[in-house]
């Protein structure tokens, strides 16, 4: 009786465990972290070329004994878990170590189950050690009874109550308010927050969720209150300058579009890998794609008296998230740009259908379709039109393409114009570097997109590192010809060619102008490591 009750659970379990037919390991209760001395993990071999009968016998016997003290020790568990705190599950998160996860206050030991994980062992190894909550949140798939019933037989014990409330302390830090964010984000920097989604998420959507929409702040992030939020609007000289509540804003004809955001330091760790290069090691996640709307740009320029002028002229916009001694963030963009309503610049109040995020700009942020992130200004505060560019640091000491040539010592960033529209570029998101593929054919799959509006019109993929090539198939958003604001997704299925032991995957995207990447860095790399966009290359193994 003992014997079927500790046996059948795990046996149905195991039905269920297709990767491992003949070998079925059971843990039938867990009582101290290594899981291993009180509760040892019990082998039953389906190999019975050996055993005899009294074998068969004595084991069984053995096992009854064994598995009667596991489901004594199940049952006390049960009336009280073991309780781990949150440091602990954190230091389970390779199969080294075992893999644990919570949900709510529970702890569970997912080990056995990732490989079985049906998005992938990969999707679930980002909320290892850690809680579930914020990754179900993004794949409501999960929150389903049967779901959580295939957790419960996982659960090893409970999280400590301390570690169940959460600190309210403030302290004199800065970035105290900054807002919670998604554990999946690879964090490049803390304070101030810089972050980008894990390759293989990012390709997942072609919208990108909000909670994995890369992140580039260069200060804290400032806590803005709806009700009294104001965007301050300078007129012409003469004319009148507009106070915007966000109801005022409201009132412009709402403006809808997708478009991709991409950092100028996306990929920048290649760059440091060939010479070194300061500022953050982006990998290929710092671009992300979302639909936005609020009003145009040209409506509310317009609306103050704003005109296009014969002379030069920029729309310079200022954050209200600040240093310690007061200077906003801040940048600008051509007025003929600006006022231009082919090239749809946005002031955005949604993201995705949904009011901004504090990280992306909360309550207005620019939009500025087909241009480097770094115009996109967030929590946007003061709009006016100047003769010159920003007088910002963002805008005249950075953010600026320079020589191969240029080192620290010669470097002029009078001499260089600010970035505007992107160069096209593309990167494999799957598979990844140093990843072992099975023989027969391999899927890549990756982003590819131009800036200017320039739509991409093939993405070629090489296994043999650019001696041949494929073309890949273009998925996601057919876009505008000249108004091509968002990446197109693309994947390739290829025959891996027979007996090779290695694949030097690379992908290069072309656009409707002809441009196309570079297939080195050497020849663009530059002291900032902006602009990065060679052709991207990812090395694999071949499963023998
Ligand atoms: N706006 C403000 N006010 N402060 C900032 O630090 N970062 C800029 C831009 N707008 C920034 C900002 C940079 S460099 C980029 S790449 C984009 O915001 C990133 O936008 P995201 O964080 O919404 O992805």
């Amino acid at each position: 009786m003992l014997l079927h009750r500790a046996v059948i659970p795990h046996l149905r379990q195991a039905c269920r465990l297709k990767s491992a037919p003949s070998r079925l390991y059971i843990r039938a209760c867990s009582t101290d972290d290594s899981l291993q001395p009180q509760c040892p993990s019990l082998a039953f071999s389906g190999d019975n070329s050996s055993t005899g009968g009294w074998k068969v016998m004595g084991t069984l016997l053995g096992l009854g004994a064994v598995l009667a003290y596991h489901d004594h020790r199940c049952r006390a568990t049960q009336e009280s878990p073991h309780v781990y705190t949150r440091e602990e599950v954190r230091s389970h998160s390779s199969p080294e170590t075992r893999i644990w996860v919570t949900l709510g206050c529970e702890v569970f030991d997912v080990t056995e189950f990732v490989d079985l994980h049906p998005g992938g062992p990969s999707k679930l190894m980002l909320a290892a050690g850690g809680p579930l909550e914020p990754f179900w949140a993004l794949y409501a798939v999960h929150n389903q009874p049967h779901v959580r019933e295939m957790l419960a037989q996982y659960k090893i014990g409970e999280l400590s109550p301390e570690d169940k409330v959460t600190s309210t302390l403030k302290t004199s830090d800065p970035y105290i308010d900054d807002p919670v964010r998604h554990p999946a984000l690879k964090v490049n920097s803390q304070r101030p927050f810089n972050a980008e989604p894990p390759p293989e998420l990012l390709t997942e959507n072609y919208i990108t969720p909000n909670p994995i929409f890369f992140t580039r702040n260069h200060l804290p992030v400032p806590n803005l209150d709806p009700e009294t939020y104001r965007l301050h609007v300078v007129g012409p000289p003469g004319g009148q300058s507009l106070c915007l509540s966000l109801d005022d804003l409201y009132k412009f004809p709402k403006h809808e579009i997708t478009v991709t955001l991409q950092c100028a330091g996306n990929r920048r760790s290649e760059m440091t890998q060939f010479k070194e290069v300061r500022g953050l090691e982006w990998n290929i996640g710092a671009i992300s794609t979302a639909r936005w709307a609020g009003a145009r740009l040209c409506d509310v320029l317009a609306k103050a008296g704003h005109q296009l002028c014969e002379t030069e002229a920029h729309v310079c916009f200022e954050g209200l998230d600040s240093d310690p001694t007061g200077t906003a963030y801040g940048a600008s963009i051509p007025l003929a740009r600006a006022m231009d309503p082919e090239a749809e610049v946005l002031l955005a109040y949604e993201m995705n259908g949904q009011p901004l995020p504090r990280d992306h700009g909360f309550p207005v942020r620019v939009v500025v379709p087909g241009v480097v992130g770094a115009r996109h200004v967030k929590w946007l505060g003061k709009v006016s039109v100047e003769p010159e560019e920003s007088y910002s640091h963002w805008q005249r000491r950075d953010y600026k393409g320079f020589s191969p040539s240029v080192d620290w010592d010669t470097v002029d960033f009078d001499s260089a114009p600010s970035i505007q529209e992107l160069p096209v570029q593309s990167a494999i998101t799957e598979p990844k570097d140093g990843e072992t593929v099975q023989s027969g054919e391999v899927t890549i799959k990756g982003y590819a997109w131009s800036g200017g509006g320039r739509a991409v019109v093939r993405v070629d993929v090489s296994l043999d590192g650019g001696l041949t090539w494929h073309v890949a198939e273009l998925d996601g958003e057919e876009q505008r010809p000249r108004k091509a604001w968002a990446w197109r997704l693309w994947q390739l299925q290829a025959p891996v060619p027979a007996g090779r032991k290695e694949l030097n995957i690379v992908c290069k995207a072309i656009d409707d102008s002809y441009n196309v990447q570079p297939d080195t860095v050497a020849p663009i790399w530059n002291l900032r490591g902006v602009l990065s966009n060679a052709w991207h290359r990812v090395h694999v193994h071949v499963a023998p």
